[in-house]
């Protein structure tokens, strides 16, 4: 695991979103794109009231965790949380990350998200400030700025510099990793990482074009993605 705090690293990090991948084969698609350079898996859980969409539960993310060699990134836009954090702690989630949005307690859930053994994530969505978060950075491992409004993958990219500037300069030498959601490819991941994004999220612009047929597709998507990051440091 890479994201364990004695092993904390600043290195750009690409975490492919499964919500992009062929649903009716998800061990493959993991062991794929984990084959062909992803850092991490990110694992989008959407529950058609925090936002207008679906996608899987507790019992599928422990279905998928056999596959999961790196770290299981799983990014909660659900609401309410708590109930169910430690239904993703069992199912073997290595950071478990909540929306400040999705309620009005999210230094409770931060604090139960640790005790349950996880890293801690908190996402803003693109209309909520980096201030919010000034008061959460002694419970917090990561920021996931949203990058598009969550719910559904292949949106356009919104513009987020400022935030992640600002996030980047409050976070000083703490081990905070920031990730971005939403939009990253190899034009729009430069502006992440030379504003001080570690971890990149990226759905279509990591599967378009491959499958597990076809893998390839896969590794250049990512090596494309991450040159043009580096490229940008
Ligand atoms: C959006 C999800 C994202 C999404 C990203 O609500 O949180 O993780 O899968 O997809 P792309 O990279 O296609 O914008
Ligand atoms: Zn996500």
């Amino acid at each position: 695991m890479t994201v364990g705090r004695s092993m904390f690293e600043h290195k750009i990090k690409i975490a492919p979103s499964i919500l992009s991948a062929d649903f009716a084969n998800f061990g493959q698609e993991i062991q794929a794109i984990e084959a062909q350079g992803a850092d991490w898996v990110h694992v989008d859980v959407m529950d058609g009231h925090f936002v207008p969409n679906l996608t899987f539960g507790p019992m599928a993310v422990k279905a998928f965790r056999p596959h999961v060699k790196t770290v299981m990134d799983v990014h909660l836009m659900i609401s309410p949380v708590d109930q169910y954090i430690d239904a993703y702690a069992d199912a073997g989630a290595d950071v478990l990350t909540a929306h400040i949005e999705a309620g009005p307690h999210i230094h409770r859930t931060l604090q139960a998200i640790k005790g349950a053994g996880m890293k801690a994530g908190v996402a803003l969505n693109p209309g909520t400030p980096a201030e919010s978060v000034a008061h959460l950075l002694d419970l917090t491992d990561l920021i996931c700025v949203m990058t598009v409004n969550p719910g559904f993958g292949g949106q356009k990219y919104i513009d987020m510099t400022a935030k992640v500037r600002a996030l980047r300069a409050m976070i000083g030498d703490r081990e905070i990793h920031i990730e971005i959601d939403g939009g990253m490819d190899p034009s729009t991941a430069p502006l992440m990482a030379e504003a001080g994004a570690d971890v990149l999220v990226a759905g279509s612009a990591v599967f378009r074009g491959g499958s597990v047929q076809n893998p390839e597709a896969y590794g250049d998507n990512i090596r494309a993605i991450r040159a043009a990051a580096e490229g940008a440091l």
